[in-house]
């Protein structure tokens, strides 16, 4: 039976910031090995050979975690993260403020540092510190609002990413395609959009408890995003093939899209 969509109201009740990064984050070996390999690799080439730089990004959808940030944070002067739930912000403050009981990022922070070059210790630390001093703000935000800030008024950032997000969010592709719309008036003219995620999957476990998460093809992706208007630079998709254990999410492939909001549109 397909899973029905995920209410907001259960994300507030169900979605734990602690069981989400033990099952997806915590240690190597686990589940999305594939997925932290890929998207770092994508983001670290974006924000240098890629030459995606600037003053703000704009980070939609962090849930509790960082790991996406940690090459930004040499591209961007500001950042600002961003999830729909309290308990994921929390998070997101501890991490930030160094809090004891915060999440354990480092052993993503050095294969980071790896792809730089760099992964002694004190570069390490050093970028942990870069990364905590570039985000200056961790909001409020609702996929589903025309504003997803509101009531915050948003400046427009030089790019906006957004990773495993909007299929947890969007009930079909027609709401993935009217977010990614509502996006544009986040991101300025000739600004960026890069946008990580999975495909074909119709749910992923965090603890005992089963979310929604919206099976976008290749395809019905690609239509999105000229439909909202955007012009794609770059697509790459990656197969999953780490076939878990035990039932913990469905997805075939893993999916990257950088893609531009035209310089002629305001
Ligand atoms: C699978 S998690 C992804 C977390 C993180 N970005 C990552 O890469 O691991 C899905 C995220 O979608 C967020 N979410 C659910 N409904 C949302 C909505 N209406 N607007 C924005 N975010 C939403 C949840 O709070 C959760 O953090």
């Amino acid at each position: 039976m397909a899973t029905p969509l995920t209410s907001s109201q259960t994300y507030i009740d169900k979605f734990d910031p602690l069981d989400y990064y033990k099952a997806y984050y915590q240690s190597e070996g686990t589940i999305t090995e594939e997925w932290v390999d890929f998207v770092l690799r994508n983001l670290h080439e974006t924000f240098t050979t890629g030459g995606v730089k600037g003053d703000l990004l704009i980070d939609f959808g962090a849930g509790p975690t960082i790991y996406h940030l940690l090459s930004a944070c040499e591209a961007f002067n500001n950042i600002i993260t961003s999830d729909f739930l309290e308990q994921n912000r929390t998070q997101l403050q501890k991490w930030l403020k160094k809090d004891p009981d915060a999440l354990d990022w480092t052993h993503i922070v050095k294969r980071v540092c790896e792809l730089e070059g760099n992964s002694d210790n004190e570069s390490c630390k050093k970028k942990e510190e870069k990364l905590r001093r570039m985000v200056t703000k961790v909001l409020k935000c609702d996929a589903l609002k025309e504003n997803p800030y509101d009531p915050v008024k948003m400046p427009q950032a030089d790019c906006l990413i957004s990773c495993l997000c909007l299929e947890a969010a969007c009930k079909d592709v027609e709401s993935f395609t009217n977010v990614l719309r509502n996006f544009k008036s986040l991101i300025k003219p000739g600004g960026h959009i890069v946008l990580q995620s999975v495909l074909n999957c119709t749910y992923y476990f965090v603890g005992q408890n089963k979310f929604f998460c919206l099976p976008i093809s290749r395809k019905e992706l690609e239509a999105a995003f000229k439909e909202a208007g955007y012009e794609i630079m770059k697509i790459k998709v990656i197969p999953f093939t780490k076939v878990p254990e035990k039932d913990v999410c469905d997805q075939d492939s893993y999916y990257f899209v950088h893609a531009r909001k035209p310089c002629s549109q305001g």
